[in-house]
């Protein structure tokens, strides 16, 4: 994947999200396969979606994506980022709140990036959490598949300089592995890859470049829980 697209699809600290999308890369991949064998496209619901990133992944693989958010906000960037790549009439735009999916048995596939955290942070903890994701169960079809990427807890010090260094990162909820797969009992034959170390740190692009390439090195002879970003891949 070229480094415009990377932006593009995950938009900040690029070097390290970037692999947690490529995690989904080869599941994505083949599944997509199997329905243009069929001469179908699965159909994909992105939530949290803002300024379109996730949904520009899915619709470059040839899927049908609805796009959706709680609110407007990145309505207009998503547009522009769907058209730029050719991809909007593969897109449609709704307005969802991940708490409240106004589907069932609708989507081969949900997915998400980055939005649990507030969920949980902002709209009740562990219990709006499971909400959610009994909502994406709802909402996909029998053997569908949920892929999500969150942000995890890390060490005391990455969660020391969120707090420090983020205007949300006391609300934000930050996850331990464990506690996020306590929660997925509604799937099965769950994936997943955890990464990161000092990426996050970097925030001029140079150095967010330098520190992932350390973590790319050496974040596999960590503990996992010491790691900050989470990729899952779920079969309902
Ligand atoms: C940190 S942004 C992530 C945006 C995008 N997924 C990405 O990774 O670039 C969190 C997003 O979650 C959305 N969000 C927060 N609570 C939500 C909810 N209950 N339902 C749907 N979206 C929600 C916010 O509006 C925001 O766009």
């Amino acid at each position: 994947m070229d480094i415009t697209l990377q932006k593009d699809i995950v938009e900040w600290d690029i070097y390290n999200w970037s692999r947690a999308i490529d995690f989904w890369d080869n599941k994505a991949t083949e599944l997509v396969a199997s329905f243009m064998e069929k001469n179908k496209r699965p159909k994909v619901l992105d939530l949290g979606g803002r300024n379109g990133g996730i949904s520009l992944f899915w619709a470059l693989k040839g899927c049908n994506v609805v796009w959706s958010d709680i609110d407007e906000s990145g309505l207009d960037k998503a547009k522009a980022l769907h058209k730029k790549y050719g991809v909007s009439d593969r897109v449609r735009y709704e307005i969802i709140n991940s708490l409240e999916i106004p589907y069932e048995n609708e989507f081969d596939i949900v997915c998400f990036k980055s939005i649990m955290g507030a969920v949980y942070g902002e709209c009740g903890g562990q219990e709006a959490a499971e909400r959610m994701l009994v909502q994406i169960s709802k909402a996909l079809k029998p053997d569908g598949y949920l892929f999500f990427a969150e942000n995890l807890a890390g060490s005391n010090l990455h969660m020391f300089l969120r707090k420090k260094l983020r205007k949300w990162g006391s609300t934000w909820h930050y996850f331990k592995v464990d506690e996020l797969i306590s929660y997925l009992s509604l799937f099965k034959e769950i994936q997943y890859e955890s990464f990161g170390l000092i990426g996050l740190f970097g925030r001029v692009s140079f150095v967010n470049k330098l520190f992932s390439s350390f973590d790319r090195k050496f974040d596999h002879k960590v503990k996992e829980n010491k790691r900050y970003i989470i990729s899952l891949i779920c079969r309902k």
